[in-house]
């Protein structure tokens, strides 16, 4: 996959002055006291300002949220100018400047171009400058990976003016590996199925030099791994755990991060129907923010030991699915009852869970597109958070909320535990119906991280979308890639 449809790579330049060629994208704001302003206006050579300066006298340019007002300018030097509002400069959010950078480049890139160049000035904080770089690169990656004609186009270069070095490089890395992690979900289920999927994530530790440890079927039988082993066993792909270590605390504890990695979920034996099944490729996108957070560590040079665990496996049909009414015993030791074939993500992450703790971390965060229930819940916007620690969630909490990729936290009441108790087996896979579903698939989860600080967050609502929004494609997000490298960051 790496290699075979390449990843958007323009290149990324710096400058500190205006020596515009190809399109220059201006900012404008619009104050609570609704003045219009454009950034960095005094730069522009003075045919520039006067169409400016009268495009905002006939309220052509409002410097409001989400416009994007194309100008013609006369001016061979410049002949096209994008002026993008930012809204009120008071309330700018990080994410609003990543989507402003994401909604021109989207716009832009419906034609083919040489050069897009960036002027910033003082309307963005420069603590976010990096945000219009992961903007501009994530603009240029969707899901139009197999159309022959994709009607999107990357551009050759983007060239920021004003913005430090350290921060398009910060902005380069984190762009193109929340790219990764959107290009893994993106790619159709045949293709990206656990061997696939091991193979790039350790193509990609390979190259960024971290570690990197595949266990195939032999190795996963040996290490007891028997509830990975059930979900991919009607697979003719077979199920794998990756490994993956970046050691850059020496010989601190790690941090685990521990990614769901259903390359496909029909379901199983209670089969999905078509509507249910229809995107469930995305169902490896926790074990591809895994892979895609591990990228941007490595690249960034972490000060921590962190050691990400994916664990993979396709929820297929066979005369050899694992069945309603089976007992597994997991590797931990605990045995669960399957009541339903369909609940085998968190089947999954028993296992990858306990190979997560053997390592002894500070701390477990696990990602999962684990329950319908966590949208019906929250929306698709909204990833649910559900932990044993609330100092650890109110960490996560706040590094989510700083990246405007926002999250919420259920509640886990012991009165929760009985819901998941079996009469056969210690635990059963599925809780009481529909009700309480997020929380009753994490009081599952609790049950193998022992007595580990532990988030797990449930993305089955933002990590994949139905429509396109103006600064992203449908299908893949990168969720959480942000919000998690932000969190790591900020142990350093
Ligand atoms: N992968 C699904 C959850 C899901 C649904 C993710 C929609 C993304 C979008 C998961 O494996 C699943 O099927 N969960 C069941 C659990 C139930 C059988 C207890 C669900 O949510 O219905
Ligand atoms: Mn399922
Ligand atoms: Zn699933």
């Amino acid at each position: 996959m790496i290699d075979r449809i390449p990843f958007p790579a323009p290149e990324i330049t710096t400058s500190e002055k205006l020596s515009s060629s190809g399109v220059l994208v201006v900012f404008s704001t619009q104050s609570s006291s609704g003045k219009v302003e454009v950034d960095r206006v005094s730069d522009l050579d003075s045919s520039l300002k006067t169409v400016l300066t009268q495009l905002i006298e006939s309220t052509e340019i409002e410097g409001k949220t989400g416009e994007i007002v194309t100008v013609g300018t006369g001016n061979p030097a410049t002949p096209m100018m994008v002026v993008v509002g930012l809204g009120d400069p008071t309330e700018l959010t990080r994410g609003r400047v990543i989507e402003a950078a994401s909604s021109v480049v989207r716009v832009l890139n419906k034609k083919p171009r040489q050069e897009i160049s960036f002027l910033v000035g003082d309307s963005i904080a420069t603590a976010n400058h990096d945000g219009l770089v992961i903007g501009a690169i994530t603009a240029c990656e969707g899901q139009h990976l197999y159309q022959s004609e994709p009607g999107t186009h990357v551009p050759s270069k983007f060239t920021f003016i004003g913005v430090s070095e350290q921060a398009a490089v910060c902005g380069e890395q984190l762009g193109s590996s929340i790219n990764v992690t959107r290009r893994l979900v993106n790619e159709p289920p045949t293709i990206m199925n656990p061997t696939e999927f091991a193979d790039q994530a350790a193509a990609m530790a390979k190259k960024e030099g971290l570690d990197c440890e595949v266990w195939d079927e032999a190795r996963l039988d040996k290490e007891g791994c028997r509830a990975i082993l059930a979900v991919g066993r009607a697979s003719t792909s077979p199920p794998r755990l990756v490994i993956l270590k970046h050691n850059g605390g020496g010989s601190e504890p790690p941090i685990a991060l521990v990614g769901k990695g259903v390359t496909f979920d029909s379901g199983g034996l209670s089969i999905k129907p078509s509507e249910g099944m229809v995107d469930m490729k995305c169902d490896m996108a926790g074990a591809a923010t895994v892979v895609g957070v591990m990228r941007a560590i490595a690249k960034s040079g972490l000060k921590r030991n962190v050691i990400g665990l994916c664990g993979l496996a396709e929820n297929m049909i066979s005369g050899d699915a694992y069945k309603l009414g089976d007992v597994i015993e997991t590797r931990s030791g605990k045995t669960i009852e399957i009541l339903n074939t369909d609940a085998e993500g968190r089947v999954v992450l028993a296992d990858t869970l306990d190979v997560a703790v053997q390592h002894k971390p500070t701390a477990i965060v696990d990602l999962a597109t684990l329950t319908g229930a966590c949208m019906v819940a929250l929306g698709n916007e909204v990833a649910g958070l559900m932990t044993n620690d609330d100092a650890l969630c109110d960490d996560i909490t706040e590094a989510a909320m700083s990246e405007d990729e926002p999250v919420w936290k259920l509640p886990m009441f012991s009165l929760y535990d009985e819901k998941v108790k079996s009469k056969v087996a210690d635990i059963k896979n599925v809780g009481e119906g529909r009700w309480g579903g997020a929380i009753t698939a994490a009081k599952f989860l609790e049950n193998f991280v022992g007595e580990t600080p532990w988030v797990h967050i449930d993305i089955a609502g933002p990590a994949f979308v139905d429509s396109p929004k103006p600064h992203r494609d449908a299908g893949a997000t990168g969720v959480m890639v942000r919000s998690l490298t932000k969190w790591l960051s900020s142990q350093a």
